[in-house]
């Protein structure tokens, strides 16, 4: 998969004075079935979680609070996605390498994921990622 594939999602937004109020439904704002949903918090300042790729899972993640960086890279080029509204996912296809950094104090991290969690979907070395990359092409 390319970084072009990966995009910045618009989720809708009902505007309330009460509170605004957003919403995801499976295979609608997202293109793929929802197997798992996790989330990542309390993420002491400076730190960076994430840094692997996956074989099969598609991923939207949503900062629902506070806000931090994706840094995407697809083995040749990298972007890095600021997100800080809770009305953006991130849609990151398969067989990229993605880190999450900059967290925000009280940030909070929603991953909404294609599969469940399988430790053998993962690559963690990023030479291995490359090396992955480079059969594939
Ligand atoms: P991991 O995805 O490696 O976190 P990060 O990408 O930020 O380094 O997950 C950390 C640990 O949490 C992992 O070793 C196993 C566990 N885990 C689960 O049990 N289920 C899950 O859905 C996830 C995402 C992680």
């Amino acid at each position: 998969m390319k970084l072009s594939e990966v995009k910045i999602i618009d989720l809708p937004k009902v505007p309330d004075p009460r509170g605004n109020l957003s919403f995801i439904e499976e295979e609608q704002q997202v293109p793929f079935k929802i197997e798992r949903v996790y989330w990542i918090y309390d993420v002491p300042g400076g730190q960076v979680r994430g840094g692997h790729a996956f074989i099969i899972q598609q991923e939207l993640i949503v900062a629902l609070s506070g806000s931090f960086n994706v840094m995407i890279d697809d083995g040749g080029k990298r972007e890095v996605f600021q997100l800080n509204r809770s009305y953006y996912g991130l849609y990151i296809p398969a067989g990229l390498w993605r880190r999450m950094e900059n967290f925000s104090t009280n940030s909070l991290a929603v991953v909404l994921s294609s599969t469940k969690y399988d430790e053998s979907d993962y690559i963690r070395e990023y030479q291995s990622f490359l090396n992955y990359k480079n059969g594939k092409k």
